[in-house]
């Protein structure tokens, strides 16, 4: 199999004959068989995802695996035609009786950002990807690469922007999950789709015209290794679209030690030309410095009680003791990230390879 097909919709599609029209759902959650309420979604638009109970649900044509959140997920599913052929279906591996305010609180941060599914933005969010989509001629007939996609924020809203179509990919599972379900929910029609892989191992099937990064250079092991396969896929030229954070001044140790208990790794501690040092073999487009304007009181709570609705209704929470872990720990989260905030600035960079000039720079930097 290889990286671009989706492996939900390949598992779906595969043992089912064509003429097959009735199906019987069965579902086995790995804990209680067949007994969990459920939302299927055709493969088709043409009909409205049905709530229903998913042993003995019977439906008038193929289904495939993008379970709906509601009001719990589930681990595996069989889709039986009525022929006997079955069909595994693999879905995103959340306990849904373990969503308690000790699991919110002892999972990950990564983890837990992909349960209630945040929207994890590149910095500047939306005003960067305008600034991007402009200075790289983003259009409809652009291809784009998203690396390191998380939830597919990037790619989902550049396509929605600007119409380009493309694929992202990141190596959390959960997080690829999301940004399909995000897709289809936020930006149906567009020309994307998300992935799961590993930055080491992911082979591109087709050359695109625009790669986009984000501030995630730094979250992958390997930097200089992982821009040496980047530009190996670039073919003639290629807009690289990245929005690193950058120091203003010293982060106190106290504070960076507080950032890492809450986010479990460390912010970003380089100047700004140790920042751009990673970037240096490429020519710059475009570029913007940015400071940051903390945000206030208000405006946090406006986002995170958004946020962790959505999350409470997906996910099935109706207690008051979980909802308020997920208020709290997002909470947490965002007053860490404001409380940086007078440390940071951010750039926002539109680079160009172009294997013509490639490491060389021929372009003065001002
Ligand atoms: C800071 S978040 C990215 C945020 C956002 N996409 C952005 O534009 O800045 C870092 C992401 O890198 C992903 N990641 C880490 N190591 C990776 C690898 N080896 N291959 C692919 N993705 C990886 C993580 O799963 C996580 O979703």
């Amino acid at each position: 199999m290889t990286q671009q097909e989706d492996p939900v919709k390949k598992n779906a599609q595969k043992p089912v004959k064509k003429d097959v029209k009735d199906f019987e759902l069965v579902v086995k959650t790995g804990l209680k068989a067949g007994r969990a309420r459920h939302c299927w979604e055709p493969t088709r638009p043409a009909a409205e995802p049905q709530p229903g109970e998913a042993s003995g649900l019977r439906a008038a044509r193929p289904w495939v695996a993008r379970s709906l959140p509601y009001p719990s997920e589930l681990p595996r599913a069989v889709v039986r035609a009525t022929d006997g052929a079955t069909v595994q279906l693999q879905t995103n591996q959340i306990d849904p009786t373990a969503t308690t305010p000790e699991r919110i609180r002892a999972l990950s941060y990564p983890d837990f950002l992909g349960l209630i599914n945040q929207w994890n933005v590149p910095p500047g969010a939306l005003s960067t990807l305008s600034s991007w989509a402009l200075h790289s001629r983003l259009g409809p007939s652009s291809r784009v690469l998203e690396i390191a996609c998380t939830t597919g924020f990037s790619l989902r809203e550049l396509a929605t922007l600007t119409g380009c179509g493309g694929v992202g990919f990141d190596i959390s599972a959960a997080s690829v999950d999301k940004a399909n379900r995000n897709r289809l929910v936020h930006a149906p029609d567009a020309a994307v789709n998300f992935v799961c892989a590993d930055a080491y191992a992911y082979e591109p099937s087709e050359l695109f015209s625009h790669f986009v990064l984000g501030a995630s250079l730094k979250s992958l092991p390997d930097p200089a290794r992982f821009l040496a396969r980047l530009v190996s896929w670039m073919g003639e030229s290629g807009y690289f679209l990245v929005s690193p954070f950058y120091t203003r001044r010293p982060l106190p140790p106290d504070l960076v030690a507080q950032a890492r208990s809450v986010f479990g790794f460390t912010p970003t501690l380089e100047p700004y030309k140790e920042m751009m040092r990673a970037y240096r073999d490429f020519e710059i487009v475009f570029e913007e410095r940015r400071t940051i304007e903390r945000e206030t009181e208000d405006e946090l709570r406006h986002y995170c009680s958004s946020t962790v609705s959505r999350a409470c209704q997906s996910l099935g929470v109706r207690d008051d003791a979980t909802r308020q872990a997920i208020g709290d720990r997002l909470g947490t989260i965002r007053a860490m990230s404001n409380t940086l905030r007078p440390y940071q600035e951010y750039a926002v960079l539109v680079l160009r390879y172009r294997r013509s000039v490639y490491p060389n720079r021929y372009v003065e930097l001002f």
